[in-house]
């Protein structure tokens, strides 16, 4: 996969070359390209932002180093055989940032990211673009970043280790809490290792007692507790019928109920942990 960054802070982009994108890197799985926006700047200032048409706080980014930044990483990238760009534009107005999108992203073989600063970039920009590619606006989460440079950080980490064979164990991201198309989306419950005692605190009976039927329901019942208490939200979007009867026990020992068509469950109303 080929990844493409335009920014004003190439310095920001450092951490691709560490841990898990650094080796994919390495190994040539991921070939990333960080190219300065003011590189396209041809002022003594080296311009690249200014004031808002119709008035208000802020500064823009402005649409020629843009332009002419990203038709150099275009040409380039063509050059060196990458085909089907995809331009994703970090933005807090943009959609969220899911792991379906980031499963939807490593299946692209070219990404170009344009992380902006200021208010945001000049909306030419992105509808120039659409015209010759699918332009993606992502969000990572409801807040505001100072600029994009990080959620580039965040997306390229969400998507490089589902590249094949970034990742050691094939298997290690198919139950990923968020895997797409699951009938449930449970977070993953807390995970132990050696020693089995650890100042007082002794690892749980069931892990160390070889059984596997009952280390597979103990994992799913702690699953189902911390969904139920750190993502609610989850718990009411999952189809009913993946929940088995010992499932729908510990949910009810932990207050929910299904709805009275038996189809959604119900978070339980003024239950404080
Ligand atoms: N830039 C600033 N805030 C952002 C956010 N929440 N997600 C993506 N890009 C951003």
């Amino acid at each position: 996969m080929r990844l493409d960054v335009v920014t004003i802070f190439p310095e920001y982009l450092e951490p691709l070359n560490v841990s898990l994108v650094g080796k994919a890197r390495a190994r040539g799985q991921l070939d990333v390209r960080v190219h300065d926006l003011r590189h396209w700047t041809y002022d003594r200032h080296s311009t690249v932002d200014d004031t808002p048409y119709g008035g208000g706080p802020g500064m823009v980014m402005k649409t020629e180093p843009w332009g002419d930044a990203l038709d150099s990483a275009i040409a380039d990238g063509y050059e060196a055989g990458a085909r089907e760009p995809v331009l994703v534009v970090p933005t807090p107005s943009g959609r969220p940032f899911t792991q379906e999108v980031a499963v939807a992203l490593a299946r692209q073989p070219w990404l170009i990211f344009t992380p902006a600063r200021y208010e945001g970039i000049d909306r030419r920009v992105m509808d120039e673009y659409a015209t010759r590619m699918p332009v993606h606006e992502v969000s990572i989460g409801d807040y505001v970043l100072a600029g994009g440079e990080a959620a580039v950080l965040v997306i390229t980490e969400a998507v490089a280790r589902l590249l094949p064979g970034v990742l050691g164990n094939v298997e290690s991201h198919q139950d990923d809490s968020f895997a797409p198309g699951a009938m449930e989306n449970l977070l993953e419950g807390p995970v132990y290792t050696k020693p089995p005692t650890w100042r007082g605190h002794p690892v749980p009976d069931v892990l160390t007692s070889g059984h596997h039927g009952k280390i597979a329901r103990w994992r799913r019942d702690e699953a189902l507790r911390r969904t139920a208490r750190n993502r609610p939200d989850l718990i009411e979007r999952c189809d009913p019928v993946a929940f088995d009867r010992k499932d729908r026990e510990v949910l009810s020992i932990l207050g929910w109920a299904p709805e009275p068509d038996g189809r959604f469950w119900r978070r339980p109303r003024d239950v404080e942990e």
